[in-house]
């Protein structure tokens, strides 16, 4: 067993390592400098107790962006320095969010350990390569992400470090090969075990959904199907579950071989992003031939998700409420009931109604899915979403990409049962067509405005905030803008009070409630890497289901306009346009 020592090396703070919505996210050559990284690995190592640290076992693994590599063997190297007894890592450095979430609550290792915490070694949906972004975060024994009190201690250690541990003599560790690797050190065995990336996950999975139903649907010559996972870690997962478990023509998966730079791409599943599978589904400019009946897509580590019919596109917001809405009767997992269900402030209210309709719990809380987290944990809420594409349940602590694939695919082969053999297939429109004719519908977009002055999004910001305080002079500007849009009866910045530890979150995004259901929100992104992003939510509800059909930009429009004024939008920042809308 070849052994290792400790080395204790001076270092310095280093500016800017608060930790974001998801961790910290820089530039890679950010986190290439000296003492960079290592100053914030050992400064979470410190701000955990003892004995996650020391005897743990942790599990370190990413989406596999560049700089992945280089970063586990440190981060294996610190781990040993600071006494961490086991460290797990995905074959290749390999692991989706959803499948550390997994892994830290399901995985028993080969010598029956489990695993307290997790080092996620992405930038989710934002690019990579050299020049693009990598990013780190912590996860906890729940399987979800690291709560504000452990973030805020992060912070303030990377302020005042001076030191950290490392075991530099501990040769590289082979993370191609499937297996456990150990070393002796001062406080005894070290071990590193390297295992199959999608095992657990897919048992997981196999737990939750009836596959079976879901292969009859698959292999069905009246289905088709088609999953991009944009080069994404979510690749490594689609073709042991969709092709080899449920049977899926392997022709029907894009860009599913894990590139460290995303084939150069922007791994976000959206309308913009995500443009071979828009064209494919017969939604863009170049689309040719018959579309495939359903199309979804994944963001760079796995977590979101977007989910497309042919020729047509389903809201997040839609998305999250027609799971709630159909859970029960679709998914063995659910056949027991909802504990409740959740959403963030900004999605539509699309899964209120739900709620109401089928009198479940029902929660509102900022973004950030570490919220979910807490209600889950108390068994409050099993299904909740966001309207930034990240759909999930209660059987991990992160959201989960391919989750929600098999969540539709789920409903789909649920509704079709009878007409596989006969008769006509229900698509995925007609099941989003059904649930507003049920429901209503919450005609919702999304306006982001990306790498904005970061001064200029301030002001824009607290100007709304100062116009809040007289409701008159904003129903007098806002009719000066368009007469047709109701009366604005409510506005504030949005404050949450966790119902589990009861923690407050203050400045959660600013809200304009109108009379007839209509929003405005308007919120500074969290997650961006350089200067700041401004998003405009707009969503108007509709109850008549005659008015549910129209062009959703089209039946938005007035509204736009008004946000757009009232906010100053182009005077504050200089753009006449916003950079992605969805
Ligand atoms: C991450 C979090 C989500 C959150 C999103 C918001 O993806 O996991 O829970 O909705 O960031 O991003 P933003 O850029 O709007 O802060
Ligand atoms: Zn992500």
């Amino acid at each position: 067993m070849a052994r290792f020592n400790v080395t204790k090396k001076l270092t310095s703070p280093i500016d800017g390592q608060k930790p974001g919505t998801s961790g910290l996210r820089k530039k890679v050559k950010v986190f290439i400098q000296p003492n960079y990284l290592e100053n914030f690995v050992q400064s979470t190592f410190n701000a955990l107790t003892t004995e996650k640290v020391r005897g743990a076992t942790l599990v370190v693994s990413g989406d596999g962006r560049y700089y992945s590599k280089d970063a586990i063997q440190i981060i294996i190297k610190m781990a040993a320095a600071n006494g961490v007894r086991r460290i797990w890592v995905g074959q290749n450095g390999l692991l989706s969010t959803p499948a550390v979430s997994a892994v830290i609550r399901e995985r028993v290792g080969v010598d029956g350990s489990r695993a307290s915490g997790a080092f996620i070694l992405t930038a989710s949906h934002n690019p990579g390569g050299p020049h693009e972004d990598f990013g780190i975060k912590y996860n906890m024994e729940n399987g979800g992400p690291a709560p504000e009190g452990i973030t805020d201690k992060i912070y303030e250690n990377t302020k005042t470090i001076k030191e950290y541990l490392i075991a530099e003599d501990l040769p590289n560790v082979d993370i191609s090969a499937i297996g456990v690797s150990s070393f002796g050190g001062p406080e005894g065995q070290f071990d590193v075990e390297v295992f199959d990336s999608a095992s657990d996950y897919v048992k997981l999975m196999k737990s939750i959904f009836d596959f079976e139903s879901i292969r009859k649907l698959l292999t069905s010559p009246k289905f088709s199907f088609c999953y991009d996972a944009l080069h994404g870690v979510a690749g490594a997962y689609a073709k042991r579950i969709f092709v080899e478990e449920l049977g899926a023509q392997e022709s029907s998966l894009l860009n599913c071989v894990p590139k460290e730079d995303f084939g150069g791409g922007h791994p976000d599943p959206n309308l913009t992003y995500a443009k071979e599978l828009v064209d494919r589904m017969g939604l863009g400019k170049s689309s040719s031939g018959e579309p495939p009946e359903f199309g979804a897509a994944a963001d760079g580590d796995a977590d979101r998700n977007m989910v497309l019919g042919k020729r047509f596109f389903v809201t997040p917001s839609d998305s999250v409420a027609i799971i709630a809405a159909n859970a029960v009767e679709a998914i063995p997992y659910f056949s027991a009931g909802l504990k409740g269900v959740a959403r963030s402030m900004p999605t539509s209210a699309a899964l209120d109604v739900v709620a109401k309709n089928l009198k479940l719990k029902f929660f509102e809380v900022p973004t950030g899915w570490k919220f979910f987290g807490n209600l889950m944990d108390a068994g409050m809420c099993s299904v909740c979403g966001e309207e930034s594409f990240g759909t999930g349940s209660d059987h991990i602590r992160e959201k989960d990409g391919i989750w929600a694939v098999l969540a539709w695919l789920s409903i789909l082969a649920y509704k079709n049962k009878g007409n596989l053999d006969g008769g006509k297939l229900v698509s995925v429109e007609d099941i989003v067509r059904q649930h507003w004719a049920t429901y209503g519908r919450h005609y919702y977009t999304r306006y982001d405005y990306e790498n904005v002055d970061a001064g200029a999004a301030k002001e824009l910001m607290a100007n709304l905030v100062k116009l809040q305080s007289s409701l008159d002079e904003v129903n007098g500007i806002v009719k000066g803008i368009r007469s047709d849009v109701a009366k604005v009866v409510h506005g504030d910045e949005f404050e949450y009070k966790d119902p589990v530890d009861g923690s407050i979150s203050k400045h959660q995004g600013i809200r304009y409630l109108f009379e007839d259901g209509s929003r405005l929100v308007f919120r500074l992104s969290g997650t961006g890497s350089e200067g700041a992003t401004i998003r405009l939510y707009i969503e108007q509800y509709e109850k008549d289901p005659s008015k549910t059909g129209r062009d959703s930009q089209e039946a938005l429009a007035p509204l736009v306009e008004v946000a757009l004024k009232l906010s100053k939008m182009q005077e504050f920042t200089g753009r006449s346009a916003p950079t992605v809308i969805t």
